[in-house]
């Protein structure tokens, strides 16, 4: 496919930069002001079912799987329903247990991934009821599925996907505000969450604006051979996809860790040559997150916090601003898609193209 580059070096920063009209797309024509709710018309899933379900199962590849994980958080934290994210590829390898309780979601921007594709029609095949959460309208994955909901991102050229991304983990907030107040989530917090869903656009355009610094930032680590990202809880997915989009066009060798799990081994690698990227948003987690800083700190190692206010102990922090709690994911992996882009660009990387990737995986 051939779009328009309106301007942009490349399709990537094009589509990192589409983000508040994307975001604003998704949300558009959903949100319900008088119950407090959302409305997503393709889901197939009336009432009483949605109260039937025990658990939700959520199946991706790559930067998808990771969206799922944030959804998986926001379902578990919105429905209180039990939630996880596995890739899909694992899942369908495994001859796993399937539930008819549990609703399964297969997310994937292509909706052509081969190996999504397969663990929908093995689910199906199993009886489960399965949903779609996908961008590209009438693919295959959106076809084989019972429902489900477009990420409505609109299309994404570059191999690495990061507008897709941004818009997928929206629509899964939404997917869990109809959840929830279909289950136990009070009006109140039904609109403390779509409060914080309309500030996205605009937030993510005041993100956009910090370019500049970002790209100095980028320019200063871009010499590391090596990148360490860590978050906790929330914070983690956003470091797993941070790390992967690194990887995909910078080629520097990145691995992402619950900031809890530093302690149990990776703390041995610490050192001023492994900079660490680090997480740290004002919720209930930030003494636990400064813990982790100070911890590096003691070992010399770099920090580039991401965090709603200065971090003393980071060399370095790229401040975004403040959502609710649940929704801060959202902001705080848009930065990071900035520095991966200006770390390759400086390393002069052929950003919409790397090496040995292709945008959808459609063979095993
Ligand atoms: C993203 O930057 C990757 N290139 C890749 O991980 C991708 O997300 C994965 O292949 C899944 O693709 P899909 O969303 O089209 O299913």
């Amino acid at each position: 496919a051939s779009y328009d580059m309106g301007g942009h070096d490349t399709y990537m920063h094009k589509e990192i930069s589409e983000q508040p009209d994307a975001v604003d797309r998704v949300l558009r024509g959903r949100i319900d002001d008088r119950f407090n709710t959302v409305h997503l018309g393709g889901l197939n899933l009336d009432a009483r079912e949605a109260r039937g379900i025990r658990r939700v199962k959520i199946l991706g590849c790559g930067t998808s799987y990771h969206a799922g994980l944030i959804g998986a958080g926001l379902i578990e934290s919105l429905a209180r329903i039990p939630a996880d994210a596995e890739p899909a590829s694992e899942f369908r390898y495994r001859n796993p247990v399937v539930d008819p309780d549990t609703l399964y979601i297969a997310v994937s921007q292509s909706g052509e991934t081969y190996d999504v594709l397969a663990a929908v029609q093995e689910l199906k095949r199993k009886g489960a009821r399965v949903l779609g959460v996908v961008n590209v309208v009438g693919s295959a994955i959106a076809r084989e599925a019972d429902g489900g909901t477009y990420v409505h991102a609109g299309p994404e050229v570059c191999v690495v996907s990061t507008k897709c991304f941004t818009n997928t983990v929206v629509a899964f907030a939404l997917l869990a505000l109809h959840l929830g107040r279909i289950r136990d989530l009070s009006v109140a917090e039904g609109k403390r969450i779509i409060e914080g869903l309309r500030k996205l656009p605009a937030q993510i355009s005041e993100i956009l604006e910090s370019e500049d610094e970002i790209k100095k930032l980028a320019e200063q680590y871009a010499d590391a051979k090596s990148m360490m990202f860590i978050g906790r809880v929330r914070g983690y997915p956003v470091a797993l996809e941070a790390s992967l989009k690194l990887k995909e066009i910078s080629y520097i060798h990145a691995e992402a860790y619950p900031a809890s799990e530093l302690k149990h081994g990776p703390l041995a690698l610490i050192e001023p040559a492994l900079p660490t990227v680090a997480i740290v948003p004002d919720d209930e987690l930030l003494e636990k997150n400064r813990a982790a800083l100070e911890e590096i700190k003691a070992r010399s190692g770099r920090i580039l916090a991401v965090a709603h206010r200065e971090q003393e102990k980071a060399d370095h922090t790229i401040v975004v601003p403040k959502n609710e709690d649940e929704l801060d994911p959202i902001l705080m992996g848009i930065p990071l898609q900035l520095l991966a882009y200006h770390t390759a660009l400086a390393l002069g990387r052929d950003i919409d193209k790397p090496r040995n990737l292709a945008k959808s995986v459609t063979v095993e």
